[in-house]
């Protein structure tokens, strides 16, 4: 125990009561942000009471330092006048230096002195220093009048500043003069020596808040993305969706376009759309027979269409590309599912998808879709309209609108719109449509297999769920760690 706590438990033994922490350190000759540290201990130990204050109190300026040493100058220009006779105000500005300026403002309006003739002369015998007498009553810690404070403030000789201690310091409920030390910890010689027996322990505070504990933390796509799993892996409950592997982001044109009856010509597979690599430039194997197949039906259609009418060629079907979107996923597992016999399925992926596209506030050239699909006999446009309202509902968006749309893999094709309650509009959030027989029939469906599917980017919900407005403070290398940090749980879905 150290000696500040000493005094203070034993001032208040014989005393009810320490009116001033402040006052009390100068009369004991203690350090009062010791005492004031000792103060909070003490109270948390609940050995005594104490209230805390602050107070406004004034200290000297450096300047205010200055003239309380040396005198203010509208006196020292007062002593450098002669009690006779004059003195040339020249010669006082040599001997003073510039202040005699701004003392002769003082000294003229107190009527202190004159100027006649360029001569200064007293017109009284004595000046009282009454700025260096207050400055020095500040200096003491003592108070002086409003009217006081206000001249040396409008002066700029003293400063504000907050003082803050403790008052009414009384006995608490565990006093004693003398603290006992109490164990935090129970040591190996405690238990060895047995003295446990006679120690006291600490009490557990079970409202002490534990460290932070440094652990990985998720971005806000992963969390809204763990929510959007969680619906697809319960929708539908008695048939879970499977998850498609998502995990090559270079994809050949073949399973990203061309699979997907997407014709060579079209704009999405010129360079300014699409990310082409360079190395390796193109996929090394497809599968043969299927290649043929689709080649066939785009230059001369069958299964009931008439296809494009134009040359398919294999080079471009081969050149690697970061995948457009997670579509061509799909085309794989579809593919891969028609080489057994058919099974109904119901897929989803969640991940990431390239187009090169400008970076705005709100588009990104690389993002994320997620993407549903069911696979089974005799579907109709109504199980797909039924099912995105499902899904959507599960998400919080029960007022959807279908909108005729299109896209060379699916016929019909509809984009989702929501109605935006916040923003009191219909805002677009998907995309659906049914496989056309084009693309699955070359692949070795069954005829009678029909498949519906959807798709939706995962960053607009995430930005609307978290309030974010700029899609680059969501993602990429402008992106604030506090953000990781600090956000809440995804909450869709229950
Ligand atoms: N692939 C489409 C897109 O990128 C989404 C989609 C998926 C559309 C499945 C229809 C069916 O927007």
């Amino acid at each position: 125990m150290g000696e500040t706590e000493r005094t203070i438990l034993g001032f208040l033994q014989n005393s009810s009561q320490i009116p001033d922490s402040g006052q009390f350190s100068s009369d004991h000759n203690l350090d009062h942000d010791q005492v004031k540290n000792v103060i909070k201990r003490l109270q948390a130990f609940r050995y005594i009471d104490a209230q805390e204050i602050t107070r406004v109190t004034w200290v000297l300026t450096e300047e205010g330092d200055k003239y309380a040493a040396q005198g203010s100058p509208e006196v020292q220009l007062f002593l450098a006048v002669p009690e006779e006779g004059s003195i040339l105000m020249v010669e006082l500005k040599k001997k003073l230096g510039k202040s005699v300026d701004f003392a002769w403002k003082y000294a003229k309006e107190y009527k202190w002195l004159e100027l006649e003739n360029k001569q200064v002369s007293r017109k009284v015998q004595h000046v009282e220093d009454k700025v260096k007498r207050m400055l020095l009553q500040i200096q003491q810690g003592k108070v002086i009048d409003k009217d006081g404070i206000n001249f040396l403030k409008g002066r700029n000789l003293i400063k504000e500043v907050k003082w803050n201690g403790f008052c009414s310091i009384k006995k608490g409920p565990n006093y004693a003069p003398e603290r006992r030390i109490v164990s935090t910890d129970l040591t190996r010689e405690n238990l060895l020596s047995c003295s446990w027996k006679e120690l006291e322990f600490k009490e557990y505070n079970f409202n002490a808040k534990g460290a932070p504990v440094e652990a990985g933390l998720l971005h806000p796509l992963l969390k809204v993305r763990k929510q959007f799993k969680d619906i697809f892996v319960r929708l539908l409950e008695y048939i879970m969706f499977e998850e498609m592997p998502t995990n090559n982001f270079v994809e050949s044109s073949f399973w990203n376009f061309d699979a997907l009856f997407q014709p060579q010509q079209h704009p999405a597979r010129d360079s300014h759309d699409t990310f082409f690599l360079k190395a390796p430039c193109t996929t090394r194997t497809l599968p043969e027979d299927y290649v043929e197949r689709v080649k066939r039906v785009h230059e001369s259609g069958g299964y009931g269409s008439r296809g494009y009418d134009c040359d398919w060629k294999r080079e471009e079907a081969n050149k690697n590309l970061l995948r457009t979107h997670t579509t061509a996923v799909s085309s794989r597992m579809l593919y891969a599912l028609a080489q057994k016999p058919f099974v109904p399925k119901k897929y989803f992926s969640i991940d990431r998808v390239f187009r090169n596209e400008a970076v705005d506030r709100t588009h990104l050239a690389e993002f994320h879709q997620m993407e549903g699909l069911i696979c089974d006999r005799g579907l109709t446009l109504g199980d797909l309209i039924g099912v995105l309202k499902d899904f959507f509902a599960r998400l919080g968006m029960p007022k959807l609108l279908f909108k005729p749309a299109y896209n060379p893999y699916t016929e019909p094709s509809m984009e989702i719109f929501s109605y935006h309650e916040k923003l009191g509009k219909w805002v677009e959030i998907g995309n659906s449509g049914m496989f056309r027989p084009e693309m699955l029939r070359p692949m070795g469906l069954p005829e009678d297999v029909q498949v519906i599917a959807w798709g939706l980017g995962l960053e607009r919900p995430t930005m609307i769920l978290y309030g974010i407005d700029n899609i680059r403070d969501l993602f990429g290398h402008k992106v604030d760690l506090g953000l990781i940090k600090r956000n809440p749980i995804c909450r869709i879905g229950i």
